[in-house]
This record gives structure tokens, sequence and C-alpha cells, in this order.
């Protein structure tokens, strides 16, 4: 097996012998004594561990308590110690926390002034998304912002230019192409995939599971393209929920205005849009917005491939129409989706997994309804679609009355549960308003507790 070899703030280092399954957090602190990073939830929620890794894709702040070594081959990281000029100057963000009274207690701090110079480095300004991974219990998030806010105007510090680590060998336990992946795993079709380890991260860190076998995805670069084909985008599984988001900008704001709801700046770094789907959550936020856009997934197993509209994937709770030794290869989006419209309900606005999740295209002809696809999250064992609603609007004119007449439909195809996030009275009820929230949206009302205004 090869080494691990990447460069830690400018130096670069080698990793041998290692678990595949050591963390960057652990081995930063316990293994170098780097201990500037710090552990807070040891899951990728309070982005107390972030760290800045650049790679041939550009420079993401991401998450070290669930990222693993063999992640890391071939990239550059930098910490916190790292972030000081080589006389001890300060990057500008770090100058501005201090101008602007950031830092109480000062243990969120070395992870929000990554995030901050990630954030600066990539000229991104809007502060609000890209700091709602870290979270901060004493000073307030005000001061931290007009910090990020005065920071970003500064000029980017030389001494923070990584180029990533010319890595001699091939990345350890990770095949270098899907070819090499599908011929691999038919033969060890136990082993465990990773693609962005944020969900299997916690397998290790929370559950503290030993995984048997392990292939890494991250160096299947051609899973990593996103391609246009005939009629829409085929995406590759192994394309990140940032990337994916930026790509639907244009022709569907609509997802990625919830791909920018999906958990942090952090997390969207590193998830992948397979992992969101083979997981098989019930709560995944990409799987209704996809499924209501008729998206097709592709798989592969060996040399056999096949396709299938993504909500057939879905079969039971943790049960998915996927063979050992099968693999997500892509999704394919359609271009044109009729009025997509996607809502997240969540406890807290950033950074939280939906309680419900409803995504809705309906298309209107002469004011009758011709075609509904409507997805939900949160609302069954697995994302599914509410056909018997869907049968309710489809040939009817599009009016307030028909609306109400379909909302009983939801609890035809629905029988939610209830759990710490909701109850399961309440999610068919925030249901069924969606739906009245979508009627009213394309009516031109402002319907977003983000828009209204007294
Ligand atoms: C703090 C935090 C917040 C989160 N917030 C959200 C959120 O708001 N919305 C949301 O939907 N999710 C959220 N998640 C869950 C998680 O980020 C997503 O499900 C993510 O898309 C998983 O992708 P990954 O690449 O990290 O998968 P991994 O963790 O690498 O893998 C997940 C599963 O998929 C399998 N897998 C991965 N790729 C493939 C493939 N190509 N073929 C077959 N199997 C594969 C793995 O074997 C594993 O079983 C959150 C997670 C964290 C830690
Ligand atoms: S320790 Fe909380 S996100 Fe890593
Ligand atoms: S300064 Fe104490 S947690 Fe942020």
């Amino acid at each position: 097996m090869n080494d691990i070899a990447f460069l830690l703030n400018g130096t670069p280092v080698t990793v041998s012998g290692d678990s595949p399954t050591r963390t960057l957090l652990d081995w930063l602190r316990e293994g170098c004594g780097l201990t500037g990073t710090k552990e807070g939830c040891n899951e990728g929620d309070c982005g107390a561990c972030t760290v800045m890794v650049t790679d041939e894709q550009g420079t993401r702040a991401l998450n070290s308590c669930i990222l693993f070594l063999p992640q890391l081959h071939g990239k550059a990281v930098r910490t916190v110690e790292g972030l000081t000029g080589p006389k001890g100057e300060l990057h500008p963000v770090q100058a501005a926390m201090v101008e602007h009274h950031g830092s109480q207690c000062g243990f969120c701090t070395p992870g929000f002034v990554m995030s901050m110079a990630v954030a600066q480095k990539n000229g991104a300004t809007d502060h609000d998304d890209q700091l709602a991974g870290n979270l901060c219990r004493c000073t307030g998030y005000a001061p931290i912002i007009r910090a990020a806010e005065a920071a970003a105007k500064a000029p980017v510090p030389r001494w923070i230019d990584d180029a990533p680590e010319r890595a001699g060998g091939p990345a350890p336990y990770a095949p270098a192409s899907s070819d090499e992946l599908a011929a691999w795993y038919a033969t060890h079709p136990d082993a465990v995939l990773v693609a962005g380890a944020t969900d299997v991260g916690l397998w290790v860190t929370k559950q503290l599971r030993e995984l048997p076998e392990i292939a890494f995805l991250h160096a299947c670069r051609d899973l990593q393209e996103i391609e246009k084909v005939d009629g829409g985008w085929r995406v590759g599984a192994g394309v990140t929920i940032a990337t994916l988001r930026r790509a639907m900008e244009d022709p569907h704001p609509a997802l990625a205005e919830l791909l920018r709801r999906f958990a942090s700046e952090q997390v969207r770094g590193a998830a992948t849009i397979g992992g969101n789907i083979a997981n098989g959550s019930p709560i995944g936020d990409a799987p209704p917005a996809l499924i209501a856009m008729g998206a097709v997934l592709h798989l592969r197993m060996g040399h056999v491939r096949r396709k299938m509209a993504l909500e057939d994937f879905f079969l039971d709770y943790g049960k998915q129409d996927r063979a050992k030794g099968e693999f997500v290869t892509a999704v394919t989006i359609p271009e044109t989706v009729p009025a997509l419209a996607c809502y997240k309900l969540s406890k807290r606005f950033d950074q939280d997994i939906s309680a419900v999740c409803g995504c809705f295209s309906i298309a209107v002809e002469d004011g009758k309804v011709t075609r509904a696809r409507i997805a939900f999250g949160g609302m069954a064992g697995i994302p599914k679609r509410a056909t018997a609603v869907e049968a309710a609007l489809t040939g009817r004119d599009w009016t307030s009355a028909t609306v109400e007449a379909a909302l009983p439909a939801f609890a035809t195809d629905f029988t939610p549960m209830t759990d710490m996030r909701a109850s399961a009275s309440y999610r068919l009820e925030a249901a069924q308003n969606m739906l009245r929230r979508y009627f009213h949206e394309r009516e031109g009302s402002p319907v977003s507790v983000l828009e209204v205004t007294s």
C-alpha cells in the first residue's frame, strides 16, 4: 500500500501504516501535536475543526473530523497554525477578528478563521452562507460577520498560496477510474465505498464502527464530471453538492437554492450527489427534488450498466434497488422542468436536516393542470412521489378550489412518523401547506419568510 502524501502548512508529509479511517483531526491533534484545530461535535456540525484543503479543483473549507487521511493524498492542507505569515504576520481575517472583537472564549475561533480565510481567498462574500457551518456559543455572529466583511477587502496573502502536492504513487485504497472501481468492487462486493465521507465519517466517529474493506471514490475523476447530454445533464456520482449547486444556478435556480440549504459550506464541499442518493436516506434533500424533476439514475456492476427512474431506486426504508458490487455512476437531470419549486422545512434555517422537504413541478396549460410531479422527503421511509395528490390535480383547473380539494389525498400518499424533528400530524399539515404555498407563489404572492415584510 502506498503512503499517503500531502502538503501540510506548506511542508510535504507522508503517512504510512495508519488505519484508512483515521481522521485528519485525530492525526493533527494526536499525531502532530497541532491542537489549534478543535474538536467540538466530531460529526460535521460545528465547524470547530475546519481546515483549508487545496487541490486541482480549488480551495475548500472542510471539516477535518469527518475527513479520512487517504482523502488528502495529493492535496494541500492548511490548518490554523499555518494561517499566519512566515514572520508571524496575522492573516487579514485574524487581524479583522481582533479589530472587530470576533472572539470571546475562542474555542470556535480557529474554525471560523479557517472558513473566513477560504472565503477570502475565493472572493466569496456571501458571509452568512460561508460561515453557516461554524457555530459560536458566546460571541454572537454580528462581530464575526463584520470581521469577515472587513477582511474581504484585503489582498489575499501570498503565503497561503498552496499548490497541491504532486504525490508519486496512486492514492491508497482509491481506484483511479470508474472502470478500475467496477472491476475491483465486483470482486469485493462487501466493501464500503466512501465518497465524501459525510455519512460514513459518522459511522466511524459516532458509531465507532470498524469498516472491513474500503474503497475511496475521490480518485475516480471520471465520476466527477457534469456532461451536457441530449435533454439534460449527466451528473457524475462524485460531483459534490457545492459543484452541483453552482452548475444548477442558471438552469434550475430552485434546485440550486435548495442545495444552498444543504448542510454547510464545509459539508457541501465534501458531500457528493452519489452519496446523497445511495445512502437511501428518507430525509436526504436532493432525492425529492430530483424525483420531482424526473431524474434518471445510472448504475454499474462490472461491465453491466443499467438505468432507472430515480424514484424506482428507493424500495423501502433502508432498501434500495442496488445489488452487491453495484454502484451509482451518475444521475441525469432533465433540462426542462416546468415550474419547479422546492421547500425545505427544518428546525434551523441553515445546517439542518429536513423535517419535511416538498418538491413540486406542475405544468399548467390554458388554466388546466396537464402534468404534476410532486415528491417529498421526511414523509415516508423513503423519498416518495405523491401520486394520489398528483392525480387529484391533473386535468383539473389550476385554482385554489382544486388545490383545496386535493389536500386530503396527502393522507392517501403518506403516513408520516413522529420523531425528534416533527410529529406525524405536523408533517402532514406542513406538506399540505406546501402545496398551498406553491399555488400562491405561482400566483405571485410572496411566500418565503425571507421575503415577507411588515
Ligand atoms: C453536519 C451534516 C449535515 C448534513 N446535512 C444534510 C442536509 O442538509 N441534507 C442532506 O440531504 N444531507 C445532509 N447530510 C448528510 C450527508 O452530507 C449527505 O447524505 C451526503 O450527500 C452524503 O454524501 P457523501 O459523498 O459524503 O457520502 P459518503 O458518506 O461517502 O457515503 C454515504 C453512503 O453512500 C454510499 N456511496 C457513496 N457513493 C456511492 C456510489 N457512487 N455508489 C454507491 N454507493 C455510494 C456509501 O457507501 C455510503 O453507504 C449532512 C451530513 C452532515 C455530517
Ligand atoms: S468537530 Fe464539529 S464539525 Fe468537526
Ligand atoms: S467565542 Fe466562544 S464559542 Fe465562539
